[in-house]
């Protein structure tokens, strides 16, 4: 029998995203549209103009991610497309584009859940079996959970306020890192790596979060604040407007991405700690994933990485460009699922159906 193939659909926040995946985890081709640039010159998403960019490069993202895979849509056995959570706006654009080829080609149609499939892409690159824990830290959110299947997950925790993504971008937009010439074209998080390693990561200290919570919940905004407030006050020394470079920027950037890495640890080790309690891993050489934007920092990578040899667990992450959001995720979490049969709808009336 011929190896089923998905096409993928992304379109929740602000990257137009295609891909073709096969079912040994091949991908067959792929597109992928950042309007990173464009919201740089905002200070920020503004969800009418993200829609527009989706629309305006939606079909040439399919079309590309389409034809270099070689395989024409009649013969993909289903499409896959990101249904929730994100920005309402945009997942509207990819959804409506999807329902269309779906009622066009006559194919089965997966709506898909982000996070969902941000969990899941590690799956793609090597055998990982279920149970394993996840860490899901990109712009939009900030989740911990168990997942014991394709479509079953035991959510531990997540942000009570803002994700770690948010609150990298707004202390980088606080320091006008985009004007800053190595950083203008890239994200607040991406700008605070880069700088990190030039600065003093004890310059501001803070102590973590909720340490006296006892869940595995994270809060970031006091932390961001408690930032915006130092930065005030720097800039007062210094005599500078706000908006211009800080001489420091370089200390802040560090102190920041260490304190961020700090709170992520220390709440992923609670997890790890009431896993082990509860038995809800493998007892031995457990998994922790961590994915979504923030998990391609290296600083972050390597203060998870000594908290899993510290625990006895393995911690996989999928290369940067799989970390972001992409088409690829989308379609094989469309394989993922057609593989169980779950949630793969025939028939879609493309004008009545409504995500769940
Ligand atoms: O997964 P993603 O592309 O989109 C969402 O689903 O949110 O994540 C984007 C977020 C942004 O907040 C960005 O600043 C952050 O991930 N990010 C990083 C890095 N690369 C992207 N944060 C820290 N270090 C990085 N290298
Ligand atoms: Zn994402």
């Amino acid at each position: 029998r011929c190896q089923r193939v998905v096409l993928g659909i992304e379109t929740s926040c602000d990257d137009t995203a295609a891909a073709v995946v096969d079912e040994s985890g091949t991908i067959r081709g792929q597109a992928l549209l950042s309007q990173t640039q464009v919201h740089l010159k905002t200070g920020g998403i503004v969800p009418t103009v993200a829609q527009q960019l989706h629309k305006e490069n939606i079909h040439s993202v399919v079309n590309e991610a389409v034809l270099s895979s070689g395989i024409p849509l009649q013969e993909v056995s289903a499409i896959a497309t990101t249904v929730m959570p994100g920005l309402a706006l945009s997942l509207g654009v990819g959804l409506t584009y999807s329902l269309n080829l779906v009622k066009s080609y006559n194919k089965p149609f997966i709506p898909i859940h982000h996070m969902e499939a941000h969990a899941l892409t590690i799956r793609l690159l090597q055998q990982v079996e279920f149970p394993f824990l996840v860490l899901l830290i990109s712009g939009g959110h900030c989740l911990l959970s168990v997942a014991n299947g394709v479509s079953d997950f035991l959510l531990l925790g997540q942000s009570l306020d803002e994700s770690p993504g948010e609150a990298l971008d707004k202390v980088a937009r606080r320091l006008s890192l985009s004007t800053h010439a190595d950083c203008s074209s890239v994200s607040g998080g991406q700008a605070i790596e880069y700088l990190a390693p030039f600065g003093d990561k004890e310059f501001i200290k803070s102590s973590a979060p909720m340490a006296q919570h006892k869940d595995c919940n994270f809060s970031f905004a006091g932390l961001r604040n408690h930032y915006y407030y130092c930065i005030q006050q720097l800039e007062d020394q210094e005599g500078i407007q706000k908006g211009a470079l800080l001489s420091c920027a370089a200390d802040v950037a560090a102190s920041f991405q260490h304190t961020v890495a700090h709170h992520l640890v220390k709440r992923t080790q609670r997890a790890i700690l009431f896993c082990k309690q509860e038995r809800l891993l493998p007892s031995s050489k457990a998994s922790l994933v961590v994915s979504g934007g923030v998990a391609s920092n290296e600083y972050i990578r390597k203060a998870l990485q000594t908290l899993t040899d510290s625990m006895d667990m393995s911690l996989l992450c999928p290369p940067p460009e799989l970390c972001t959001d992409n088409g690829i995720m989308i379609a094989w979490n469309g394989i993922e699922r057609l593989r169980i049969g779950a949630g793969v709808l025939e028939n879609v009336d493309h004008m009545r159906y409504e995500p769940r």
